[in-house]
């Protein structure tokens, strides 16, 4: 059985910690936050549940190492450790915004296999507790270095609840537009993500998708606004009451992710010779309510 080892003791962590089976098999390490013990999840149906969280402090043991941090903590925490890494293991980056797997990558062995992933579960801190707060489907898919099997893809998708996907780029690039619609809106306008269903946010949100959807067609993913826009309101329909993690960073005074999502679509759209006008306007304003 492979070692695996979730770094990032947020929500989704924490969430993907309680749901992985056979629970006892999987180490959680946080090495950033030493303080949790025991993790505490409120389940959809109202049920608790406890598990003992075991450090494992040598990093050189892990086969799979799944980073669940925010993605600014991805690179100051990760590069250090990758060099202590076996030498064929396995990392899988699941966080909000895309980015990191590029310098990630630049740095792997060539027997080491980075996986991306994205999610839609929703899950909440609250007062130390991880409350799972709405289902949502986990794709995985790979994006460097030598290709898993397929009985280790359906095991690691059997554990951790998700599909296995051989185009992740198309899903991470769906959650990137939600993101970048969502996220900075509910943040700037201090509004739960339901809020956004408003008339007033519809044509911004276009907007936003048009720029998400020129960038993304020169970086090669079939995409188109319509498509974007109406996912976009899914979400918006399906997490009203939540408030997003953008949202909840700047009213908790705490870095936010916005160089990852839409800083990145300027980022590429720069690349390309383009120009995301109104993704860069959300970053400005983003970084000005950072005191
Ligand atoms: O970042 C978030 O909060 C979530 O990714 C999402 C989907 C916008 C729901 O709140």
């Amino acid at each position: 059985m492979d070692k695996i080892a979730i770094i990032g003791a947020g929500a989704i962590g924490r969430l993907i910690n309680h749901k992985a089976n056979p629970l006892h098999l999987w180490p959680f390490i946080d090495l950033r936050n030493k303080s949790i013990n025991i993790s505490t999840l409120h389940t959809l149906d109202g049920h608790t549940k406890q598990q003992t969280c075991i450090f494992l402090a040598d990093v050189s043991k892990i086969d799979l190492l799944i980073v669940t941090l925010k993605a600014y903590q991805v690179l100051p925490t990760l590069l250090p450790l990758l060099g202590q890494l076996k030498h064929d293991a396995k990392i899988l980056l699941l966080h909000n915004g895309m980015g990191t797997h590029l310098e990630i990558a630049n740095k792997l062995t060539q027997q080491q296999t980075l996986l991306l992933g994205t999610t839609n579960q929703g899950a909440m801190i609250v007062d130390g507790d991880v409350h799972h707060t709405g289902v949502g489907d986990t794709y995985i898919g790979h994006y460097c270095g030598p290709q898993v099997p397929t009985h280790y893809k359906h095991s690691l998708c059997q554990q951790l609840d998700a599909n296995w996907t051989e185009n992740i780029q198309q899903n991470l690039w769906n959650k990137l537009a939600i993101n970048c619609c969502i996220n900075p809106l509910t943040a700037i306008f201090n509004l739960n993500n339901g809020q956004l269903s408003a008339p007033q946010f519809y044509e911004q949100i276009e907007h936003i998708c048009y720029e998400v959807c020129q960038v993304a067609q020169r970086e090669g993913i079939k995409l188109t606004t319509n498509e974007l826009v109406t996912r976009v309101q899914k979400v918006i329909e399906l997490t009203a009451s939540n408030s997003s993690s953008m949202r909840q960073d700047i009213l908790l005074g705490r870095p936010t992710e916005i160089d990852y999502i839409n800083q990145y679509i300027c980022a590429c759209a720069a690349k390309h010779g383009i120009i995301a006008p109104i993704n860069q306007a959300l970053v400005t304003k983003i970084k000005s309510l950072h005191i």
